[in-house]
């Protein structure tokens, strides 16, 4: 199985074991993946986060998947995008490396990530990709669970995007690059 890859898809749809939610900090939902990810679950998931009591930013709280395909979600308030030198990248790795601790931690196998902060929150997506893809491939050297992890995009620019940073730093034949 390929450990790492990024594709295009609704992540609502996602048969992987656990999906992440890019949340706020109430983990009472919202629009976006977060609204989107609470309609395909039903309310038992709202349910359940009332009982978590809220997550700072950069953590990660899990919850069960209820109607969606996932088994479960983890729910991680990623950093509102304020320039770049309040601590957002630290934060947003954050987000990458609690979700797949958690994951680790209770022996999930695959999980798949929305582009997170990269909507209202405003993180621009090639500083936001350059996180994501370092933590993540970061993670997975030293780590045998997940066994996979997939970037999934909601659309075909933003994933052009994970793509082209991802060449840039890891593709295995970038010494074969002019
Ligand atoms: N599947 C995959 N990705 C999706 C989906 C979906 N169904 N819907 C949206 N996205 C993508 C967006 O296109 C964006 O690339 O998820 C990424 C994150 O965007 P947002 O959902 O806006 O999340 P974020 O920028 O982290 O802002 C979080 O928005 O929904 C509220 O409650 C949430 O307050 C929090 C804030």
């Amino acid at each position: 199985m390929e450990r790492f890859a990024i594709i295009v898809g609704d992540i609502t749809r996602s048969g992987a074991e656990a999906i992440v939610n890019a949340a706020n900090p109430s983990l009472l939902g919202g629009s976006g993946v977060d609204g989107a990810i609470h309609r395909a679950a039903g309310p038992a998931l709202l349910a359940e986060c009332r009982g978590l009591g809220g997550c700072e930013t950069g953590r990660a709280k899990l919850t069960h998947g209820y109607n969606l395909r996932a088994k479960y979600v983890l729910h991680t308030p990623g950093p509102i995008w304020q320039g770049g030198h309040l601590g957002e990248p630290a934060l947003l790795a954050s987000c990458y490396r609690s979700c797949l601790t958690l994951a680790a931690e209770h022996g999930i196998r695959t999980v798949d990530f929305p582009s997170i902060s990269t909507g209202i929150y405003g993180y621009p997506l090639p500083q936001a990709a350059t996180v994501a893809l370092r933590t993540i491939m970061g993670f997975l050297a030293e780590h045998d669970l997940p066994e996979r992890v997939r970037m999934v995009c909601h659309s075909e620019s933003t994933a052009a995007v994970y793509r082209q940073v991802f060449n840039l730093w890891y593709a295995e034949d970038k010494d074969s690059r002019l």
